[in-house]
């Protein structure tokens, strides 16, 4: 059956096709299906300040010049930010009541502990691993050495982590009243984390997509809802990183609809709670 035509000023196919690869080739995302609706919302925003009269104007302008400034803005208009303090509850309810008291008797020497929140979003996963371990290991949270990195592929959600102020409606998403109390202070209409948690923390800009920099060993690492997103090679190369980076004894949790199975063989899935982590198999 023959396409039906398109309504006037729609995005059209080459501006269409040169968005996913542009996408794909700066953010391992794969934009699959038609997605010209998603597109066009996305990037109206930009094309309005860019004073391009359409999409499509504004894709052929970037398609026109191959070190446009908006690419790397572009992409970033594309990644989905979504995220919430405690998302999914379940992984930090094991770590609670399992496995921040192993690594407590495991790390009793070193006291050190090092946690990684990889696509971080606007920060919430990683605060919330700050909030966990201030409100119920304040031993660990003031006397050890913790250090909770976050990264992500996008510059404004790294500011903005950074920056560690919430509205208020992104407070009321997960975050216990009680917390919100305790760890964090108004400025005007929004709540900023308490310098004593972001100073655990730690917020920088990296491209899971990418090789990986030189990085230390983790015992946590939060890798949640951003595989979704790739296809099954950028998996397999994203797993082979982590088992470099994973300590031995080390905790991966990945999102509820992710999974190492028929990626990578070397992990195994472990149950814990009403959650499951990944570790590295021992051969
Ligand atoms: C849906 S959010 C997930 C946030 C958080 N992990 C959570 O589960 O709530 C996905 C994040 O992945 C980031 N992202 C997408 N592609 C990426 C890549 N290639 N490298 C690093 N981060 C990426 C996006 O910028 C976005 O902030």
């Amino acid at each position: 059956m023959a396409d039906a035509p398109k309504a006037p000023g729609a995005l059209g196919d080459p501006q269409l096709a040169f968005v996913k690869e542009l996408v794909f080739k700066r953010s391992a995302i794969t934009l699959e299906g038609d997605k010209a609706y998603l597109v066009e919302a996305r990037l109206t925003p930009l094309a309005r300040a860019a004073g391009l009269p359409s999409v499509n104007a504004f894709v052929d302008q970037l398609r026109s010049q191959p070190a446009h400034p908006m690419l790397q803005k572009v992409v970033e208009a594309m990644t989905t930010n979504e995220t919430t303090f405690f998302r999914d509850v379940h992984p930090f309810d094991a770590l609670r009541t399992e496995i921040l008291p192993t690594l407590r008797t495991a790390r009793a020497s070193s006291r050190a502990l090092s946690i990684w929140s990889a696509a971080s979003s606007t920060g919430q996963e990683a605060y919330s691993l700050a909030l966990l371990l201030a409100d119920s290991f304040p031993d660990i949270a003031a006397t050890w050495r913790v250090r909770i990195l976050g990264t992500d592929l996008s510059t404004a959600t790294v500011a903005r982590a950074t920056e560690g102020r919430y509205e208020q409606l992104e407070v009321n998403r997960g975050l216990p009243a009680t917390m919100l109390v305790k760890y964090f202070e108004r400025e005007g209409t929004q709540w900023r984390v308490k310098p004593a948690l972001r100073a655990m923390t730690e917020f920088r800009m990296q491209n899971l997509a990418d090789p990986w920099p030189a990085m230390p060993q983790f015992d946590i690492i939060f890798l949640r809802n951003v595989l979704i997103y790739f296809n099954v090679e950028t998996k397999r190369a994203i797993f082979g990183q982590i088992k470099r980076v994973l300590a031995p004894d080390g905790y991966l949790f990945l999102g509820g609809a992710e999974t190492t199975l028929r990626v990578d063989d070397d992990f195994e899935r472990v149950p814990c709670g009403k959650s499951a982590f990944y570790r590295v198999i021992k051969r």
